[in-house]
């Protein structure tokens, strides 16, 4: 079976990106399954139900998210309704939605995608490995399990795949919004890309225009930051898998420009 993963989805270029590339990549790669993380798609910060409905539309089986994934009221309000947007599992109980969601597959099985944040230079929320142990143990051997884990440190991201190699299909990272160049399949037969990029606007810093950030940075005081608009890219990873024994076969970077 063939999963495309999208990186985080960033304000309307991003939208944008997806809507350009998605039904033809459908096509052309058969694609089976497409996940993509939507914590920055409403301006850069949070989601809308809204937006959810485009991204379904344009053929996403499930949204993921990250630590931006409460940060619009709407988004987060949506999160409590709906089981197709997942934020990370592990934050305090109490938050609305949940990190942990199921596809069914085209050949009547189903496939679990689990939903982590990491806590290196985060917030200090619940254990990622053992919130991921206890879903696992539920889970069982119920079908493939794919895993976005939303962190900061490539450490971190490569510690959690090699902690669930053999116990999951693949793990894509998020977060960083730069594409790491080591997508590969771990001797256990799990993928792993320590991050998977960002589908939105390259040309600015992560996403936002230049000027806003480097003004926070050079003079620490907080300016109000606006999504770029230039170098737009869809970016993400394709995964080949074997949905018997949902085991990785291969994994593969993808990066394509927005031609405008
Ligand atoms: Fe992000
Ligand atoms: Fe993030």
């Amino acid at each position: 079976m063939k999963l495309l993963f999208i990186a985080d989805i960033m304000g309307k270029p991003g939208r944008q990106a997806v809507q350009h590339h998605l039904p033809q990549l459908v096509g052309e790669q058969k694609l089976d399954i497409v996940i993509a993380n939507c914590e920055n798609s409403a301006g850069g910060t949070g989601f809308t139900a809204k937006i959810a409905g485009q991204l379904f539309n344009l053929g996403i089986h499930l949204l993921t998210g990250g630590n931006h994934s409460f940060d619009n009221k709407d988004g987060a309000a949506y999160l409590a309704a709906t089981d197709r947007v997942l934020r990370p599992h592990n934050f305090p109980a109490g938050n609305p939605g949940s990190g942990r969601g199921i596809i069914p597959l085209p050949d009547g099985g189903e496939m679990l995608v689990i939903n982590l944040q990491g806590r290196v230079f985060m917030l200090p929320i619940d254990c990622p490995f053992q919130t991921a142990d206890t879903l696992l143990a539920e889970w069982g051997d119920r079908g493939p399990v794919i895993v976005d884990m939303h962190a900061e440190a490539s450490s971190e991201k490569i510690a959690l795949a090699r902690h669930l190699d053999g116990r999951v299909t693949a793990i894509f990272g998020t977060h960083t919004h730069v594409q790491t160049a080591d997508a590969q399949v771990l001797p256990g037969g799990t993928a792993l890309i320590s991050d998977a990029g960002m589908t939105g606007p390259h040309g600015g810093v992560i996403g936002m225009e230049t000027e806003f950030v480097v003004h926070r940075f050079r003079y620490q005081t907080l300016r109000r930051f606006q999504v770029s608009k230039d170098d737009i890219r869809l970016q993400g990873a394709l995964l080949e898998f074997d949905d018997d024994t949902g085991q990785a076969l291969s994994i593969e970077a993808i990066d394509l420009p927005l031609a405008l």
